[in-house]
């Protein structure tokens, strides 16, 4: 169980990824075009969203089951479980919050390219705090590409 979760939550990074480039990438494109804000552009963001939090969900259950939490003695000063156990969630959660923000604050603007300028915001905010928060390989907490 515990190394399933682990292995699902380490490769839909990828695909997270993809979405939130697909989604940025149209947003800022029909937002400089001035172009009509389509069911299709709905969908893109939502799935974004909704993928999102399966990921989060899985965080969650990974945070129960991880060797690498722990609040035992000293566990501030031990890079790794310092990263696992306080900074990847809360920062993850953050990137959450603003994607989430972004989706309920453009679905609520009248004018099409004030969604998509909304949307554009939000979601970059999100990919960077998320892209800082991955734990790449290069930055030797043990984890690996996939
Ligand atoms: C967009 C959101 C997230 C992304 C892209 C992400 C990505 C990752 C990646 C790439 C790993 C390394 C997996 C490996 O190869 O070993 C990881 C590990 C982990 N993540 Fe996340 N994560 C996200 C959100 C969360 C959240 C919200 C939590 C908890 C509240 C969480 C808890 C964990 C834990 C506990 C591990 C360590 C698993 C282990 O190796 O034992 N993640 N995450």
């Amino acid at each position: 169980m515990y190394s399933g979760l682990k292995h699902a939550h380490s490769g839909f990074r990828w695909l997270i990824l993809v979405l939130l480039v697909i989604a940025i990438v149209n947003a800022y494109t029909k937002w400089k075009n001035r172009s009509d804000f389509t069911p299709k552009d709905k969908k893109i963001g939502l799935f974004t969203m909704i993928f999102c939090h399966i990921q989060l969900l899985i965080g969650i259950a990974l945070y129960f089951m991880s060797p690498l939490v722990s609040f035992g003695e000293g566990f501030m000063k031990e890079k790794v479980t310092r990263f696992f156990t306080i900074e990847h969630g809360t920062m993850m959660i953050l990137a959450l919050i603003l994607i989430t923000l972004g989706y309920a604050k453009a679905k609520r603007k009248t004018d099409a390219s004030q969604k998509f300028k909304t949307t554009f915001i939000y979601y970059l905010l999100g990919l960077i705090v998320i892209l800082f928060s991955i734990p790449w390989p290069f930055r030797s907490l043990g984890a690996g590409w996939f």
